[in-house]
C-alpha cells in the first residue's frame, strides 16, 4: 500500500516535471491595466506629487534634439550619515532636456506606499493572510532637481536622441507604468557565480531605468560608451524555489493551515516600518534569521515561493549594468 502510494507521487512529481517545467527566472507578471489600490494602503508621503495630474507626458516637436542623462542619488546620505552610509543604496532616474524648448524633465519609478510596504506585508489582527501595499509606478514631472543628484550622487548626460524618439518613448513609458504594477525588492540567484542560475528578478527603480535604456536602444539611440553604470541591488541565495500557491490556496477556506501559519510566523518581525533605516534594521535582521531557519518566503506575482537559502544569504551591491551598446 505504502509502495503504491510512493509510486503514484512519484509519478505525480515527473509528469509535473515534464508538464510545466518551470521557466528561470519566473517572468515578472504584467497585468492588462492597473487596479485602483486598495483603501488600506496609505501613502506615507503623496506619490509623484509635482506630476502632471493626468499622468501625460508633453509631445515634443520631432526635429527637436533632447539630451538624456543619467540621474542617481543615495536613498538616505543626509538623513542617516555614517550609521548605514556603508552601503550603497542608490536611487535611479532619467533626465530628458529640450534644445528647443530649454525645458527639462525626470523620469522614476517607485513605490505608491514606501519601500517597507513593498519589501514586507501588513500583518492584521486576527488575518494569517499577509496584506501587502506593493505598487509601483512611474512618475514624470517637469525639472530636473540639479542639486540633488550632483552633490552627492550623479547627472551625466548618456545620450542625445530625436523628439520623435522620445514621444515614441512616451507612449512605451505609458504601456509599462500600466501593465508593470507591483515592486519587487529581491534579486534571487542560486549562488555568487557569475553563471549562476537567476531565479527570481528584482523590479524596481533602476529596473526601468534599464527598460528604458534599451527602448531607447531598440528605438536607435546612441549611448556614449565610457560612462560607467552601477547599481544597486538586493540579492538573495537560494537552492531551487518551491512554488506554493497563491494568497487563496494557502490562506483561503481550503489552504494549508500549517504553511498559513509558517508564513504568518515568518513575515511577524517584519511589519512595514515608518522610516527607511528601520527598513534597514530588519533586513540586517532578517539576515540573522535566514542563516538560521535557512528560509525565506518569496511574494513574487502575488504568488508565495519557498526559497531553501544559502550562504551567502543575503547581499547587498553596487555593480556595473553597461550602457546598451548596438
Ligand atoms: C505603509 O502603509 C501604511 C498603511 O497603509 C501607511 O500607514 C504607511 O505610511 C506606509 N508607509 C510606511 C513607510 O510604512
Ligand atoms: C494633460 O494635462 C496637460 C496639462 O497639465 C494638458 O496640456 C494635456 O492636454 C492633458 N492631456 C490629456 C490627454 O488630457
Ligand atoms: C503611472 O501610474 C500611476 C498610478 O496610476 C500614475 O499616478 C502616474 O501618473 C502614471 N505615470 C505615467 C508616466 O503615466
Ligand atoms: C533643469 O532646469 C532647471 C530650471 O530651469 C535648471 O535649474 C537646471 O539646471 C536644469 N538641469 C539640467 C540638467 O538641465
Ligand atoms: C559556471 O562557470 C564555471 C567556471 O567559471 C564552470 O566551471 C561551470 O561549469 C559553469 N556552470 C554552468 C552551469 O555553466
Ligand atoms: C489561486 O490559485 C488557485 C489554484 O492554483 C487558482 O485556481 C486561482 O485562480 C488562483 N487565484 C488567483 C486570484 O490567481
Ligand atoms: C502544507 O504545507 C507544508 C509546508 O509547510 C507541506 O509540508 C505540506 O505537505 C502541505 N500540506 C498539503 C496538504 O499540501
Ligand atoms: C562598479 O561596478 C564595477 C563592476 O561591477 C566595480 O568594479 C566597481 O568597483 C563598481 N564601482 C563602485 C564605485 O563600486
Amino acid at each position: 500500500m505504502t509502495r503504491a502510494v510512493l509510486t503514484l507521487v512519484l509519478i505525480g512529481v515527473s509528469v509535473c516535471i515534464v508538464a510545466g517545467s518551470q521557466v528561470w527566472p519566473v517572468p515578472y507578471r504584467r497585468f492588462d491595466h492597473r487596479p485602483k489600490p486598495d483603501p488600506y494602503c496609505q501613502a506615507q508621503f503623496t506619490f509623484c506629487p509635482t506630476g502632471y495630474v493626468n499622468g501625460s507626458i508633453p509631445l515634443m516637436k520631432d526635429e527637436d534634439i533632447i539630451e538624456v542623462f543619467r540621474l542617481q542619488a543615495p536613498v538616505w546620505e543626509f538623513k542617516y550619515g555614517d550609521l548605514l552610509g556603508h552601503f550603497k543604496i542608490m536611487h535611479d532616474a532619467i533626465g530628458f532636456k529640450s534644445s528647443l524648448t530649454g525645458k527639462n524633465y525626470t523620469a522614476e519609478w517607485y513605490e505608491l506606499f514606501q519601500l517597507g510596504n513593498c519589501t514586507f506585508p501588513h500583518l492584521r489582527l486576527d488575518v494569517e493572510e499577509p496584506f501587502w501595499c506593493n505598487q509601483g509606478a512611474a512618475c514624470f514631472f517637469e525639472g530636473i532637481d540639479d542639486e540633488h543628484w550632483r552633490s552627492f550622487g550623479t547627472l551625466v548626460p548618456v545620450a542625445t536622441i530625436s523628439g520623435s524618439m522620445f514621444n515614441q518613448l512616451a507612449k512605451w513609458i505609458k504601456e509599462d507604468n500600466n501593465t508593470g504594477i507591483y515592486y519587487e525588492t529581491w534579486t534571487v540567484k542560486e549562488s555568487m557565480a557569475p553563471n549562476s542560475t537567476l531565479w527570481f528578478d528584482s523590479y524596481d527603480c533602476s529596473k526601468f531605468v534599464l527598460r528604458t535604456y534599451q527602448k531607447l536602444s531598440e528605438l536607435g539611440a546612441t549611448f556614449k560608451k565610457r560612462v560607467q553604470t552601477n547599481y544597486t541591488r538586493l540579492f538573495l541565495y537560494s537552492g531551487e524555489p518551491v512554488y506554493l500557491g497563491n494568497a487563496s490556496s494557502i490562506f483561503g477556506q481550503h489552504g494549508n493551515k500549517s504553511l498559513a501559519t509558517e508564513i504568518h510566523k515568518f513575515y511577524f518581525p517584519y511589519r512595514p516600518h515608518q522610516s527607511f533605516k528601520e527598513l534597514i534594521l530588519s533586513i540586517m535582521d532578517i539576515y540573522g534569521k535566514s542563516v538560521l531557519l535557512k528560509t525565506f518566503y518569496l511574494f513574487y506575482n502575488f504568488e508565495y515561493w519557498y526559497l531553501p537559502l544559502k550562504p551567502p544569504y543575503i547581499t547587498i551591491t553596487y555593480e556595473e549594468i553597461p550602457l546598451p551598446s548596438r
